[in-house]
């Protein structure tokens, strides 16, 4: 019988060095809330729970009820605790401090509590984006200082993926590794260790339908990815950004969600998608940019900034860099 690897026994194993429990169980308070998260995606045809929650949230967006809940989950598992300072959550408009009296603690949580929201109705993968940062004044509780942090400074980055299964995967700064979800013993059990991007890459992975509101180097890159000049590559997109980010870290490829000529800044968001999703790929031998330089190097000024988004194996990235910089002189 092969080892069986549970997410505690792994995370604890694996921990680094600074880690002690503080960091180890925060990260075991995460996947408990992919966990119910994935209990209650799982049964969203079942039950009423389907269909808007009728408010709005900060990015313009009706919010899906699954949202409301998701975000609720991550926060509640989390505000007690005494590992974190200061929460943000694409959900919320400000700041999440930790209520008194808990004691706060010397980490800070960013999440987009579910991610392809859209994609809920329609039965199709989604997903929950998280980054962990260490909070730059111990004795100080959470302020926005601490949440505006570019994502090299992230310590930790993961996701869970609802999908055909639940998977978690993340990064502590050592490597990109997989967990399945087993429904019946409720455990993450060890599936991926160490993930590589594969080269050559198979898939591109963009919402071709906005071709006509991108800028010329965009618009040429997308034309040389399906040119004799790139590698021969299908074309993949679902539209959530977790399940196009999985499939292409398994398979290889690019994903991008560029700016446009009306929208220069784009629609993903660096604190709670792209700067996350960024040290992943870092980790698994990749490359993130948003078109000029690294996403891990993009200041961050506030908590719901977007920013144009290319992300997967180096080449393809760098391909896309060099466009930009090709245009950028006429
Ligand atoms: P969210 O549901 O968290 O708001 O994110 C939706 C994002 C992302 O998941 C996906 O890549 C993108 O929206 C898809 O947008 P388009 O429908 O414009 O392609
Ligand atoms: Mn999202
Ligand atoms: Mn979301």
């Amino acid at each position: 019988m092969s080892k069986i690897v549970t997410i505690e026994r792994f995370i604890f194993e694996h921990q680094p060095d600074y880690a002690r429990g503080e960091f180890t169980n925060l990260l075991y308070d995460i996947a408990l809330s992919a966990k119910i998260i994935s209990q209650k995606t799982n049964r969203a045809g079942l039950t009423e729970i389907l269909g808007q929650a009728g408010s709005v949230n900060i990015q313009g967006e009706d919010q899906q009820k699954l949202d409301v809940y998701a975000d609720e989950i991550i926060f509640k598992l989390n505000d007690h605790t005494g590992r974190l300072c200061v929460m943000a959550s694409e959900e919320r408009e400000d700041i999440i401090g930790i209520p008194e009296p808990y004691k706060k603690g010397s980490y800070v949580l960013v999440y987009d509590p579910l991610d392809g929201s859209s994609n809920i109705d329609v039965n199709v993968s989604i997903g929950t984006i998280f980054g962990i940062y260490r909070c730059r004044e111990y004795d100080k509780r959470g302020r926005i200082e601490d949440i505006l942090q570019p994502a090299r400074r992230l310590v930790g980055a993961g996701y869970v993926l609802y999908g055909s299964s639940t998977m978690l995967v993340y990064t502590t700064g050592t490597g990109v590794h997989g967990f399945t979800l087993n429904p019946e013993l409720g455990e993450f059990l060890l599936s991926h260790e160490n993930m590589v991007l594969p080269d050559p890459p198979s898939y591109f992975s963009v919402n071709h339908a906005y071709y006509s509101k991108w800028e010329k180097p965009v618009q040429a890159y997308t034309d040389w990815l399906q040119g004799p000049e790139s590698p021969k590559m299908s074309s993949r997109y679902i539209g959530s950004l977790v399940a196009d980010f999985h499939r292409n870290l398994l398979r290889g490829g690019v994903f991008y969600y560029p700016g446009e000529i009306n929208k220069p800044e784009g629609k993903i968001r660096l604190l709670y998608e792209a700067g996350p999703l960024a040290l992943l790929i870092d980790q698994a031998g990749g490359y993130a940019s948003n078109g000029c330089k690294p996403i891990l190097d993009v200041e961050i000024e506030s908590l719901h900034q977007r920013t144009p988004f290319f992300i997967g194996n180096r080449s393809l990235v760098h391909q896309a860099e060099m466009f930009f910089q090709q245009y950028s002189g006429k």
